[in-house]
């Protein structure tokens, strides 16, 4: 199986950067291996000896009960030795020999920041990684568990037992609404439901497909129509689900739509839904999200195929065609780039879409890009600390006003940075550049105000914010989205 062959591989190449570690004499940080210098060599003879013969461990039967036939295809041992860890920085010297640690293991760090890292790693080979760290981190006072047992998370986040929903055009939406927010959603079901809004408000919600996936599904934008028609068509852009295993974003999302079209009537809403168009793609990313469903719920990147059969995909927001860089690691990396600006299918359609559309008279007033998790509203730009954005200023008080606005819903706090900050803390710069982002990319077209959200939490839950939080962080989202389209209608 796939998933066993990639894990059996990372192994291995942890192995033999271990061994070639131990021979580099001390394994102080100054002298390990840069993972380029290992690279494809490795990974092909690994690729030829493995490669079609992979064992797998098909265990479905959990412990804890609680197993759910309808997602058989999920192999849950494959996160039972894992845990998440957090590592506290002293100094950037600590944080740069973290992530080059991290990337010679090819660990999957969940978030950086200047201060700290959240990373998921298996229990064998815990020690493994103490010992090519700096001996300041390797103190037990620098980490602490997250996440202790991976397995349990990971399950706490699919719906159990039988919450299938039935969605026809002939549901009613608000019954269903209640239901459906419950639980994270398929993307069957979250396009039926998108069926059902679209025929529940025909006048002035319509779905368009804006192209294939390299799996062959449908990627899906839902168009909310202006009520007054004007010339100059002001269109709010949201994006989510960019990252595969991002869910909350996306069930945020998809709650946005929701309140805005069956709301229409409020003060509020009605004169947003007057004299705005929206544009959502809610599920940015739908070949990453189903493979989040069925095979791997950590999985981040696209589907595609990156000419390296062991390791496919590509990452989204490093596949857009504004100072796109080539990555200098290999595929396997989880923010490979591609081989050139938008190979990635789902961004070529986005950006085909936003061309068409502006041909069509809309104007971009507004861009929204949600992602998790930090709490941490993103400004451009993304590719350099060094590019300054247009009127900084207002840019700088919208991004307090939704922070305040998240504040005021739910009282959580979200740190306003520029974007080039939070990838300057995320990729190793040896490896991947900071360029390729969707918020530069709408930014240079001229979105007015554009914006990367990273939503709950800080790294109690990261990725898997249990179902119970799925409402709580809709809310606040679309509170500052509201406020957002406010402030575009009513620019201060
Ligand atoms: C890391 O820092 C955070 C925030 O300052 C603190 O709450 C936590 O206890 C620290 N962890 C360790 C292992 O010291
Ligand atoms: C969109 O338009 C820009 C120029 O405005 C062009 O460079 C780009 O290739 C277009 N994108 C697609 C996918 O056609
Ligand atoms: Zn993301």
């Amino acid at each position: 199986m796939f998933l066993a062959r990639q894990r059996l591989l990372a192994t291995l190449l942890g192995a033999l950067t271990f061994l070639a570690l131990l021979v580099c004499a001390e394994p102080s940080f100054g002298n390990f291996p840069a993972a380029e210098s290992l690279p494809k060599k490795i990974y092909d003879t690994i690729a030829r000896s493995f490669g079609s013969s992979g064992s797998s461990n098909n265990q479905q039967v959990l412990d804890g009960g609680a197993a759910h036939e309808e997602f058989s295809t999920m192999d849950w041992s494959q996160y039972e030795d894992d845990m998440v860890l957090t590592f506290n920085f002293t100094s950037p010297r600590e944080k740069k020999a973290f992530m080059r640690a991290a990337e010679v293991l090819v660990l999957d760090v969940w978030k950086v920041s200047k201060a700290s890292a959240d990373v998921r790693i298996s229990r064998s080979r815990y020690r493994d990684f103490l010992r090519i760290l700096p001996k300041s981190l390797r103190k037990s006072t620098s980490h602490s568990v997250m996440i202790e047992d991976l397995q349990h998370a990971v399950i706490s986040t699919f719906p159990m037992g039988n919450k299938e929903m039935q969605i026809t055009k002939e549901s009613d939406i608000h019954t269903t609404a209640e239901m459906f927010f419950k639980d994270y959603r398929d993307l069957d079901t979250i396009y039926d439901w998108l069926d059902l809004l679209a025929a529940t408000y025909p006048s002035y919600i319509s779905l368009e497909v804006i192209g294939q996936t390299a799996e062959g599904r449908d990627l899906k934008a839902i168009h909310i129509h202006s009520r007054n028609s004007v010339d100059e068509k002001k269109t709010v852009v949201v994006t989510s689900g960019l990252h595969a295993r991002e869910w909350i974003s996306v069930s945020s999302a998809l709650y946005a739509v929701f309140q805005l079209v069956t709301n229409n009537d409020k003060n509020q809403e009605g004169s947003l839904l007057d004299q705005l168009d929206f544009l959502f793609v809610p599920v940015m990313n739908p070949d990453g999200y189903t493979y989040s469903w069925e095979h791997d719920r950590l999985w981040r990147k696209n589907r595609q195929d990156t000419g390296f059969s062991l390791c496919r995909g590509i990452d989204l927001d490093h596949s857009f065609n504004f100072h796109w860089q080539a990555s200098t690691g290999t595929p396997c990396s989880e923010s490979y780039a591609g081989s050139r600006a938008h190979e990635a299918l789902e961004v070529h359609h986005f950006s085909r879409y936003i061309n068409k559309t502006k041909t069509e008279g809309h104007k971009y007033y507004g861009y929204l890009d949600w992602h998790s998790y930090s709490q941490s509203i993103l400004y451009p730009y993304a590719y350099s600390c060094d590019a300054e954005p247009r009127d900084e200023e207002n840019l700088l008080e919208l991004a307090y006003g939704l922070a305040k606005t998240i504040r005021w819903t739910s009282g959580k706090h979200f740190e306003v940075i520029p974007a080039c900050q939070d990838r300057d803390g995320f990729y190793s710069p040896d490896v991947e550049g900071s360029g390729g982002s969707a918020l530069d990319f709408m930014y240079n077209i001229h979105a007015i105000w554009a914006f990367q959200i990273k939503l709950r939490d800080t790294g109690n839950y990261g990725f898997l914010m249990p179902k119970k939080y799925i409402l709580p962080v809709a809310k606040e989202m679309y509170n500052s989205f509201k406020y957002f389209s406010d402030f575009i209608l009513n620019p201060e």
